[in-house]
């Protein structure tokens, strides 16, 4: 992939019908503590905004989002956001799409005077647990067996990136 194919920008409510299939599709055990959503599911409703998400486009397809979101409505915790979503098409994983959605996310946080950006991520999610490492995320801690996920119990881990220079 050339890094100029590939366009990111925030979602729109037109958006919807195109990010709730690529949503379905890159649902799995190993990243989500929900089940698989039902096809007729949308995306937006009036916790999740479509201004909340940044799409990957490549060949005009939306290929990855990313939605980042205050922490907490308090406001002694305003600046803090948290990347609440985040999936790459599986037909074009490992080119950099999600490299690109988290850098993005973290940009525009800054860009709206975060300081601290979070996340929380299964412990056995290494591909994402890597790419958010890669990205200047670390661990700032964990709660052990914190969900019971076909038949296993996995660690809920917590990272966090300063964004302040
Ligand atoms: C995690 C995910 C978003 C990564 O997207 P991607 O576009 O494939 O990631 P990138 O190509 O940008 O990879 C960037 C870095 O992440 C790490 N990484 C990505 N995939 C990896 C894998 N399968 N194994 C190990 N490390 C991996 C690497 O460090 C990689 O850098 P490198 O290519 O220089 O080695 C994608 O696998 C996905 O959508 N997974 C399912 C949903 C999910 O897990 N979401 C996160 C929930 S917390």
């Amino acid at each position: 992939m050339h890094e100029d194919d590939l366009i990111i920008r925030p979602a729109r409510p037109e958006d919807e019908g195109e990010l709730a299939v690529l949503n379905r599709a890159a649902w799995s055990p190993l990243s989500d503590v929900s089940p698989q959503p039902p096809e007729e599911d949308g995306v937006f409703d009036e916790r999740h905004a479509p201004e909340q998400f940044l799409l990957a486009l490549l060949d005009g397809r939306v290929v990855g989002y990313i939605r980042q979101v205050p922490a907490t409505p308090l406001a002694s915790n305003r600046h803090v956001r948290q990347i609440q979503g985040l999936a790459v098409d599986a037909e074009v994983r490992g080119r950099g799409v999600g490299r690109s959605l988290v850098g993005a996310a973290c940009a525009a946080a800054r860009a709206e005077g975060a300081r601290k950006l979070t996340l929380r991520v299964l412990g056995w999610n290494v591909p994402a647990r890597r790419l958010y490492e890669s990205c200047g995320f670390v661990v700032e801690g964990s709660l052990a067996e914190e969900f019971l996920i076909d038949g296993s119990y996995v660690d809920d881990i917590w990272m966090a990136r300063r964004l302040a220079d």
